[in-house]
């Protein structure tokens, strides 16, 4: 890490001067280091460096010579892998070289005349590599949107614009053809290399969802080279005397590579080299090791189309046949899909640009469409099952141990009994997602319905639940869980959208709850006679910055991340079933307790007694019956399981207050339980005083006292955090003026992800610091929690 010279280190921590970002600590340092968005940097930066020491530039040159012209004439250098041109002025280019010879053997030469004109040729400069900041995505939504509004406001109905949005973005048939030439291209090239490889599109191209200038995505079968191979090896004394049954290992590249022992990464190298050698105007071509699934990437100059070249990935192939099986049942599919797609990236939830980010697929996104047709009351679409069931022998197919049978007709699975119009469906998606309860559940398209989550906290239930789904394989491992959990529909050990962050998800889910509101709408369903927005339209309104509430700034947000919990508590939360939220829930409001007094030294206000008791019982009741839930159960099915510690004890205790430690906020034993207001669950909150400035300076305190010896980050170490405080309480003056703050707290779950909301609000400030402390808990405070829930487990 100390020699990575993109990393300086900053009084705030450590800046990345190649991705430029700031990085709080070494633990957030290191995750970035190790991330996509570095080494996708790190290598662009290579390649560019590459590709400088390989190149000349060119300028004197007049609008009527070509690419092949100056390919023609540097040829007299050394081969030349690719000419660049400013196309619309046509003054300049750059020649690129396979060898740097060719660089030096070019700027030697004095003068350089071609068809009478006088060249200059320089070498490049060498510029500093700069991260450029990406155009404004807005814009380009926004330029979408104006283009489409007109068109779409004066058609009849939202079905007609549904199918107007297919028939505005699909692939053309001209595209069509043109891909399918350039995959014929690509599969006589490779099989002169690689004898017997097949290459076969999968993807957007061909699963009737593609979208103008989409990318190519293809799966090079390498399965019977390997026999091939392996064939050629077992008859080597013939091939050495050149009698081999074909004759063509011999000038096959194969000889180099031994395709049953080479790692992905080395055929890849060996794919991207022949599509830069041997595949005319294919250019930017470079490997991407670091993807889930390796991947050769390059560009196809005339058609000006991305290619994704992968092996390794015959699923692909297979999902890709299950999607066109579904549109060829489903009419409503694909203007579904096409709908949404768009709907997804007017509001930037979906689309990940080169496939890495933290937004959803739009295989993803399609499949989440799938699985709420297979919802649908009666159903629009069937289960991965149930077509399986519907399959024949001959149909049937094992990928890499999973189950991949369905029929290959569509005439094979009889007809819905949903007769839903589109818009009706539309709405009814928006509303499905609206209301979905992500946190609790894992999507499995296969069968149609949620699993609950807990069946995948504890890793054995998770393999049970596997089995379950899929009997044959035996090394199982379960998905990578996240804040949305959609089960890949074969690869059932595949959460596809596992890349999701919580703020990505929010965002889908706060963005279905704002289409839902507006789908309940007239303007959503009649056409308005006076020529304003309706319909589809205001739903494709490109993505705004939404402005935070005043309230929503004071509010300290604690995310259920099942994935970051110790495993016993995992296993906890698994028995306590239904009642895992309100038992998380407790947890954190115990430790958020700890945190305040223990760790940063507030006391509580004896006000606080009446109202910060939070009777359990009264409020097990009230949110369980809110969250259809039996926390009681859940309760005595945790302490038969564990002897909880102290707070895991105040917590889960059924009828003890929540409160641990402080006599001020212990409520009387065997209190009624109080109903809450209007049927709501009553939530604790805290009267809290703070009389030192703990938050100021503590990084300098913290470094002190651990003198560079450890390099623990903030908030992952109680002792230490509370030494800290009681530093800067010893030395630092007290404040004039107490400062008394307010905690209330509140658990979100069932139709939105599971959180703890702490909102907080100044009740006495006249020091002018609440904001202060505010900012520094928003990051200590969530971070803390999560570091005594793991010491408490
Ligand atoms: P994309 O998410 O790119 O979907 O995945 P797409 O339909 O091609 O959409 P574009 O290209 O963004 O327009 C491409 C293909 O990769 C496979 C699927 O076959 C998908 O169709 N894939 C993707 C998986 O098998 N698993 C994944 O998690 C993601």
């Amino acid at each position: 890490m100390e020699a990575d010279g993109d990393i300086i280190t900053t009084p705030r921590g450590f800046h990345c001067t190649l991705c430029k970002v700031n990085l709080p600590n070494l633990p957030s340092l290191e995750q970035h280091v190790k991330g996509r968005k570095h080494n996708t940097l790190s290598t662009v930066r290579i390649t560019r460096k590459t590709q400088e020491q390989h190149s000349v530039f060119v300028s004197g040159l007049k609008p009527n010579i070509s690419q092949s012209d100056l390919a023609e004439y540097f040829q007299q250098y050394g081969q030349v892998s690719d000419v660049i041109m400013d196309k619309d002025k046509g003054v300049y280019a750059i020649v690129q070289f396979t060898e740097t010879d060719s660089v030096q053997a070019t700027l030697s030469c004095v003068e350089h005349l071609m068809r009478g004109l006088k060249l200059r040729v320089k070498p490049r400069d060498k510029k500093d590599f700069k991260l450029v900041p990406k155009k404004k995505d807005n814009q380009n939504l926004q330029q979408a949107f104006d283009r489409l509004k007109p068109q779409l406001c004066q058609l009849v109905s939202v079905d007609a614009q549904m199918q107007y949005v297919v028939e505005r973005f699909q692939l053309g048939e001209n595209e069509k053809k043109a891909r399918g030439l350039l995959v014929q291209l690509l599969q006589e090239v490779f099989v002169e290399f690689f004898p017997d490889s097949q290459i076969q599109p999968f993807g957007s191209s061909v699963n009737t969802f593609g979208v103008h200038s989409c990318d190519l995505d293809l799966f090079l079968d390498l399965e019977n080279t390997k026999v091939f191979q392996a064939h050629a090896k077992s008859t080597t004394e013939q091939a050495r005397e050149g009698t081999s049954d074909d004759g063509r290992s011999e000038d096959s590249i194969l000889s180099d590579i031994d395709l049953s022992t080479a790692s992905p990464a080395e055929v890849l190298d060996l794919v991207a080299a022949i599509l830069r050698r041997c595949v005319p105007s294919v250019h930017k071509v470079h490997v991407v090791s670091s993807a889930r699934l390796p991947v050769v990437k390059f560009h196809h100059r005339e058609l000006n189309l991305q290619g994704d070249i992968t092996i390794n990935n015959r699923l692909a192939v297979r999902n890709t046949r299950f999607l066109q099986l579904c549109s060829g049942v489903e009419d409503r599919l694909r203007p579904l899909a096409y709908t949404i797609r768009h709907w997804a990236k007017q509001k930037q939830l979906a689309g990940n640009p080169s496939g890495a980010g933290s937004l959803l697929n739009n295989y993803a996104l399609t499949l989440l469409i799938v699985f709420y047709l297979q919802n649908c009351d009666p159903p629009v679409l069937r289960t991965v099952d149930q077509l399986k069931d519907m399959a024949c022998e001959e149909e049937e197919c094992v990928i890499e141990g999973w189950d991949c049978t369905f029929p290959s007709q569509p005439i094979a699975v009889p007809p819905s009994r949903n007769k839903q119009d589109l818009c009706t469906l539309l709405f009814g998606f928006f509303s499905f997602y609206a209301k979905f309860d992500f946190a609790s559940s894992v999507i499995s398209v296969r069968k149609g319905r949620a699993l609950p989550i807990t069946d995948f906290l504890s890793q054995n239930k998770d393999e049970e639940a596997m089995q379950e789904e899929k009997p044959t394989k035996t090394q199982l491992h379960g998905p990578k869980l996240g804040p949305l959990n959609l089960l890949d529909p074969f690869e059932l050990s595949h959460n596809v959208a596992g890349n999701l962050n919580e703020r990505s998800h929010r965002s889908f889910q706060r963005e279905c709850q704002e289409a839902d509101k507006y789908c309940r709408s007239l303007q959503y369903q009649r056409k308005s006679s006076k020529g304003k927005s309706w319909g589809l339209v205001r739903l494709f309104a490109p993505h705004g910055e939404v402005p935070k509430a005043k309230t929503e700034q004071l509010t300290i947000s604690i995310p259920f991340k099942s994935a970051s919990l110790p495993e016993v508590l995992r296993n906890q939360l698994h028995a306590a079933g239904d009642g895992f939220r309100l038992m998380w829930f407790q947890k954190v409001c115990c430790a958020v307790e700890e945190v305040f007094q223990r760790v940063l030294g507030c006391h509580f206000a004896p006000s606080a007694v009446e109202d910060s008791a939070f009777d359990a019982s009264a409020d097990m009741e009230t949110t369980s019956s809110s969250l259809n839930t039996s926390i009681n159960d859940s309760c005595d099915s945790v302490e038969s399981h564990n002897e909880p510690s102290p707070v895991g004890r105040a917590a889960v205790g059924a009828k003890r207050q929540l409160s641990s430690g402080s006599d001020a906020s212990v409520s009387p034993q065997g209190k009624k339980p109080r109903l809450a207001k209007r049927g709501r669950p009553e939530f604790p909150h805290w009267i809290c005083v703070q009389k030192h400035m703990v938050w100021a300076g503590r990084r300098k305190v913290r470094r002190e006292l651990i003198k560079d010896t450890d390099s623990r980050p903030e908030g992952s170490c109680m002792e230490l955090e509370s030494q800290v405080t009681a530093h800067i309480i010893e030395k630092e003056p007290e404040l004039k003026e107490p400062l008394e703050f307010k905690v209330q707290s509140e658990m979100i779950g069932g139709t939105e992800s599971t959180k703890a909301l702490l909102k907080l609000e100044p009740t006495s400030d006249a020091a002018g610091v609440f904001h202060d402390f505010f900012h520094f808990l928003e990051a200590f405070l969530p971070k803390m929690v999560e570091t005594l829930l793991e010491k408490e487990h």
